[in-house]
């Protein structure tokens, strides 16, 4: 299995986890930071639906939290919606750690790599005034 093909499994069995009552889709992530160490999520709904932690953001904040500000590549598929990218402000949260591979499930469940300057051209930031 190839990496990406590896990276999508384990966001798979991620998404297994998801907490998605309210909207049904259950999806999973998997960010890889520069020295190669995983770390995946899984969104996190609630009854103010709007406020729902999408799974990029769970394995960013798992991330950063683990002490990493370096990801290079994330994987993201969703169980209920096949072929679904990153929303917009996760692009944005992605930008912001340096990802620059995006790898979601083609028609065929096959690896589909796309570079983050497709995905969010024109980007705001760099911004980092004081970046701890
Ligand atoms: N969702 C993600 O986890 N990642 C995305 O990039 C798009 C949306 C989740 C959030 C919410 O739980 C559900 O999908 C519907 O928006």
């Amino acid at each position: 299995m190839s990496e990406r093909a590896g990276l999508l499994a384990e966001a798979k069995a991620m998404a297994a986890n998801a907490y998605a009552p309210y909207s049904g889709l259950r999806v999973g992530a998997v960010v890889v930071d520069q020295d190669g160490v995983h770390y995946a999520g899984a969104n996190v709904e609630n009854a103010a639906f709007p406020s729902a932690l999408c799974a990029e953001a769970t394995a960013i904040g798992t991330a950063v939290s683990a002490g990493a500000r370096s990801l290079v590549m994330v994987a993201v598929i969703c169980l209920d919606l096949p072929g679904i990218q990153p929303c917009g402000q996760c692009r944005q949260r992605l930008s912001e750690f340096g990802v620059e591979q995006v790898i979601t499930e083609g028609d065929g469940g096959e690896p589909v790599v796309h570079t983050l300057d497709e995905l969010l051209p024109h980007r705001f930031g760099p911004w980092k005034p004081e970046a701890t």
